[in-house]
């Protein structure tokens, strides 16, 4: 599958530097947080690094802008079942990432699949984060690899 759009949900310090890695590689970007301060505050960051690349040639002007314009904030979650691929990149705690992924239950695609960088207990076959995943992988380049395939 050729994916188009990515959905990252947490637009932190890793959701924003992901969007911006992606939206560089010529792949729209939605970005989504809780509230419209923390969407505007990784906005703003992608428009700082961007414009440090600029001034240090990295990218043109134009070339800055097109990134950007293909990222777009939102606060709502559901606007992701359009995208071919869904980052989750939220707080560090477990409690918060596992309400996610119910929300996410909501607007599940079948073709979406979960790739999860994490070791977890699910012998009860109750943890609502782990029942969707398909693999679990320790290795970031293992990530790539899969979802690339
Ligand atoms: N920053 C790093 O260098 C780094 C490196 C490796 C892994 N990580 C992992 O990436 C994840 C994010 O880290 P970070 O540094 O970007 O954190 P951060 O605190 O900078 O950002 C987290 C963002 O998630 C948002 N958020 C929280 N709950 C949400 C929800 N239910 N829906 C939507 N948005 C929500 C917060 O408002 C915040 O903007 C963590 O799991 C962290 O362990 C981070």
């Amino acid at each position: 599958m050729k994916i188009q759009k990515i959905g990252i949900i947490g637009a932190g310090n890793m959701g924003s530097g992901i969007a911006q890695k992606v939206a560089q590689e010529g792949i729209q970007v939605l970005m989504v947080d809780v509230k419209d301060q923390y969407v505007k505050k990784g906005l703003e960051n992608i428009k700082q690094t961007l414009s440090e690349g600029v001034q240090r040639k990295i990218f043109t002007e134009e070339q800055a802008k097109e990134i950007l314009s293909r990222i777009r904030g939102t606060t709502i979650k559901e606007e992701v079942k359009d995208a071919d691929l869904v980052i989750e990149a939220i707080f560090e705690d477990m409690d918060v990432k596992k309400d996610l992924f119910k929300e996410l239950d909501k607007i599940w695609k079948e073709e979406w699949q979960t790739i999860y960088g994490y070791e977890g207990d699910n012998s009860d076959g109750e943890d609502p984060l782990l029942k969707r995943v398909d693999s679990i992988v320790q290795q970031f380049e293992e990530i790539c690899r899969k979802t690339i395939n």
